[in-house]
């Protein structure tokens, strides 16, 4: 089996989705079955291969090189380990739908519905699952200004986000007037949609959900504890020196660690998503239970919490991988 593992993109996480491949590729080193070709796409949409050879996936279903002296390169299947665009937006997955082609993950819609952080809470609300207070934006105008100055009002202190952005991309935490318009025409020029929402003071708590012979598997939460910053900042993620410290299993009680995996397991289901997936909440000092946001395809890095959940659950990341790519191929 021919096994395309696509990575980079174009959007601000290129570098981690790089780091994520890493995982891939180590986790299939030993595997016999498959031969694995890493093929990385810049930001400008061109792809090339670790040795810097161009290429290109056809809609035949070929690695094609430039130097034709090469021989074409079926692919039987992907995995699109590109954090943000246009991996997680769901774009690439379209493509593969179109030409047939097999992939690991979330299928373009479910991509694109958690993707949009507007769509994502339409969703979380029309499944009864708790999420933030929030308005939405479409348009960067006096009005615009005038709606999240009242929701400063109301809500004391605010977060701006871009709709469609990862990694706390185009994500900004505003307190005072002063610095709302410039961060919210900041935000839209991430998205053409924006989203404001009230600032929680809560524990982060994270949950890696799971397909694993068709089950779906939610694990215990884990937990990030920010201790620097106001809240886990792109930098903060993956600077050598971060203060974040996460916790694979967070200390709570286990009615609560209960209900946080039924939640995971209720929108994994409703929002159809496919082979994995952390779903982050937040638990505020009043013990409610928010879900903050889903990640279609979690980072993978050294410092990252799906592979760590998924092996604190008792599962091995390269069985769980095959496994799932081997049900797919029958
Ligand atoms: N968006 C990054 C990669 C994550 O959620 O892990
Ligand atoms: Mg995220």
């Amino acid at each position: 089996t021919n096994l395309l593992l696509l990575c980079g993109g174009g959007g601000d996480e290129h570098a981690i989705s790089l780091l994520s491949a890493n995982f891939f590729e180590t986790s299939l080193a030993d595997i016999d079955d498959f031969n694995v070709l890493r093929v990385e796409l810049d930001a400008d949409g061109h792809y090339h291969t670790k040795e810097g050879d161009n290429c290109e996936l056809t809609n035949r279903k070929q690695i094609r090189f430039e130097d034709q002296s090469k021989v074409p390169w079926p692919v039987d299947y992907v995995i699109p380990c590109i954090h943000g665009y246009p991996g997680e937006t769901g774009d690439i997955q379209s493509y593969f739908e179109l030409i047939n082609l097999p992939y690991f993950g979330c299928d373009s819609e479910a991509s694109r519905n958690c993707f949009n952080k507007v769509t994502a809470k339409m969703w979380f609300s029309a499944l009864g699952i708790p999420n933030t207070p929030y308005i939405f934006l479409n348009e960067f105008n006096d009005d615009a200004i005038t709606q999240t100055e009242q929701a400063l009002d109301n809500w004391g202190s605010v977060f701006i986000k871009a709709a469609s952005q990862g990694s706390s991309v185009g994500c900004y935490r505003v307190d005072s007037k002063e610095e709302l318009a410039s961060s919210l025409k900041e935000a839209f020029s991430y998205s053409p949609y924006v989203v404001v929402e009230k600032t929680i003071h809560a524990r982060e708590l994270e949950v890696a959900a799971y397909e694993l012979d068709g089950e779906i598997v939610a694990t215990k939460p884990g937990e990030i504890i920010c201790a620097g910053n106001t809240f886990y900042t792109f930098d903060e993620k993956y600077a050598a020196d971060s203060q974040a410290e996460t916790k694979v299993e967070a200390d709570i009680s286990d009615e609560l660690s209960a209900e946080i995996r039924e939640y995971a397991v209720k929108v994994f289901k409703g929002m159809k998503l496919s082979h994995l997936s952390r779903i982050d909440f937040f638990l505020t000092d009043e013990n409610e239970i928010l879900l903050n946001e889903i990640n279609t395809f979690p980072g993978l890095t050294p410092i990252s919490m799906f592979p760590k959940m998924l092996q604190n659950h008792g599962d091995n990341f390269s069985e769980y991988l095959v496994r799932n790519i081997k049900a797919q191929l029958i």
